[in-house]
């Protein structure tokens, strides 16, 4: 057996639910998952990231401050995954952080994932590889998503028609198509409308399984009305985030009466028609569809896709060997391996990008 390359592979993504770690062996084609470990963002460092997502006073300072509170928590999640894999940091060669996104603007030229990834090298005594989107964005991209030539790489099936469905507080896609290359794109809101909504009516972070979008009817004018959004018939490549899909977005719609799970079963039906519609526009001829991130647990979300998709199977990455947890951090630290090799690691195809590009900055160890 090849000695191993160990890499640790960090998201944070739009949910704002926490920090995923992973600690992966990248000396194989297919990475191999070591261990991983959940971090749960506390209230008050949720609340003022979402206020940075907004223009306010201070921000510049207020960001850096977050920031660096983000290192210190990235750091700690990276020395607990460690300790219960029995590692040394010295083992490990190269921590890819992808940060904590507050404003996606590939229009304007620039997308912010705050960390302080001197400050987690510091503190961790590994190599960090962050930043990994502007340089596509520089190239002409839209930044994101990123992760689908990782899928292509370790999930791309010769002969079968995969997509890969990524459901976080976005949802994204990647087409496996075996005849053509890969493309990919950000279908709509994912999980984080859902999660705005029953943290305000409930007070619960997120609808587990589903289950009170069950209790509501669907409001099929409102669900049109929120469909309109330009976004959603817009080609390829197209990115979002929470600057468009928000709660002030979401209440420009709303008339005020509705009942709080008839919203609840809207926006559920918003996020599986999104990706639906995406996969039969985009997508044709496709036989299995592979979930992952968290909203591949809300089992009516995937009840809905099951209705909508009937031709196609549908399961989770687990079903492929990965699991659908973990997809995202293992993508990070796979892009880090590609940094460390010089590789470019963006699709054009994807992200609009003029070309490939190698991605990330290196700070090291
Ligand atoms: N059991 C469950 N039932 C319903 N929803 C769930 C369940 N578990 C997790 N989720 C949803 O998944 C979300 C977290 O998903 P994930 O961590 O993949 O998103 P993310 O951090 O935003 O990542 P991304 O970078 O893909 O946007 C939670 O906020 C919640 O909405
Ligand atoms: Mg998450």
């Amino acid at each position: 057996m090849s000695n191993p390359e160990l890499y640790v592979g960090i998201m944070s993504g739009t949910s704002l639910d926490g920090i995923d770690t992973a600690l992966l062996d990248l000396s194989q084609p297919h990475p191999r998952l070591i261990a991983s470990h959940f971090q749960a963002y506390e209230q008050p460092l949720k609340d003022a990231l979402l206020d940075l997502h907004l223009p306010a006073h201070n921000e510049l300072h207020l960001a850096q401050l977050i920031a660096n509170r983000l290192a210190r928590d990235y750091a700690a999640a990276t020395l607990k995954l460690l300790n219960k894999a029995k590692i040394a940091p010295e083992q490990i060669r190269a921590i890819g952080c992808h940060g904590q996104t507050i404003r996606h603007r590939p229009e304007s030229g620039y997308t912010i994932q705050l960390n302080n990834a001197a400050l987690l090298a510091e503190l961790t005594g590994i190599s960090v590889i962050s930043d990994f989107r502007s340089r596509d964005i520089a190239a002409g991209g839209q930044g994101a998503p990123l992760v689908p030539a990782f899928h292509d790489r370790v999930l791309r099936h010769p002969d079968i028609h995969r997509v890969i469905v990524n459901i976080g507080g976005i949802s994204n896609l990647t087409d496996l198509a075996p005849d053509k290359p890969t493309s990919g794109f950000d279908c709509g809101p994912g999980n984080l409308l859902m999660d705005a909504w029953i943290s305000r009516h409930l007070g619960q972070p997120y609808d587990r399984e589903g289950v009170w979008s069950t209790c509501g009817n669907l409001l099929p004018g409102l669900l049109d009305t929120l469909l309109s959004e330009p976004f959603f018939a817009a080609e390829p490549p197209k990115s979002s985030g929470r600057d468009l899909f928000n709660m002030t977005w979401l209440e420009s719609h709303l008339n005020g009466d509705e009942a709080p799970e008839d919203v609840q079963a809207t926006l559920l039906a918003l996020t599986g028609k999104s990706i639906a519609d995406a996969i039969a526009h985009q997508c044709s001829g496709a036989e299995e569809i592979y979930l992952c991130g968290g909203g591949a647990h809300n089992t009516a979300l995937v009840a809905h896709l099951k209705d909508a998709l009937p031709d196609c199977r549908i399961a989770p990455t687990a079903a492929l060997g990965m699991d659908a947890d973990w997809v995202e951090a293992i993508a990070f630290a796979w892009l880090a391996q590609q940094t460390l090799l010089g590789q470019p690691a963006n699709l054009p195809a994807v992200t609009g990008a003029r070309h490939p590009c190698a991605l990330g900055a290196i700070y090291p160890a």
